[in-house]
């Protein structure tokens, strides 16, 4: 299976880099593609650790594509595995309420999944999908939604998005802990 994170935002913000850098450690180098990096300094910069192209997925040559949208009316099922070649997640940070910007800027007529009704941040659904892919029911995560980061001695931040657990701790890149100390 290979996994494309088409890049939707409007630059490559540092926070995409970290989070990239964490999807390109979930899923390992081989598996995984950025996509639409239009800007050549971004491309070199995401190719210091993964594969990177200008091409927005939709010009490449690809079959059996599902993206994974959490406005889809499906569920991904470990039997998607036999359906699909290739999983599309968009690089997208996530917005509360939700704007459905997978649903609006990927466009349609590809085969769509969701990994439940409340938005991941995408190295999470990267995560999540790897395992159902892999065997593993929704019913086996633990999920919560809605999570504190401490900042410093006096300071959190409510991130209002669904986080799997893994050992009681969301999933999360410690460098994205250091990014919001730093303030974002
Ligand atoms: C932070 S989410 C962005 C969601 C975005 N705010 C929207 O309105 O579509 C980033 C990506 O992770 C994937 N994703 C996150 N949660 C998902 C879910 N519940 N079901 C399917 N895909 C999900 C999708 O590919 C999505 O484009």
């Amino acid at each position: 299976m290979i996994y494309i994170i088409e890049h939707l935002e409007p630059e490559l913000f540092p926070w995409c880099i970290i989070e990239y850098r964490h999807i390109t450690k979930i899923l390992g180098k081989a598996n995984v593609l950025f996509t639409n990096i239009r800007r050549k300094k971004d491309c070199d910069r995401l190719r210091g650790f993964a594969r990177a192209v200008k091409e927005s997925f939709t010009t490449l040559d690809l079959k059996r594509v599902c993206v994974l949208d959490p406005a889809a009316s499906k569920v991904l099922s470990s039997s998607d595995v036999k359906e699909f070649d290739t999983i599309v997640l968009g690089g997208i940070l996530g917005d509360y309420p939700m704007k459905a910007r997978t649903k609006q800027e990927i466009p349609s007529g590809y085969e769509r999944r969701h990994l439940g009704k409340e938005q991941m941040p995408t190295d999470n659904a990267s995560y999540v999908a790897r395992d159902i892919l892999a065997g593993k029911k929704m019913s086996d995560f633990t999920f919560k939604d809605g999570i504190t980061v401490e900042l410093g001695e006096n300071e959190a931040t409510d991130l209002p998005f669904r986080y799997v657990m893994i050992d009681g701790k969301p999933l999360m890149s410690g460098q994205l802990v250091e990014l919001l100390k730093k303030g974002f």
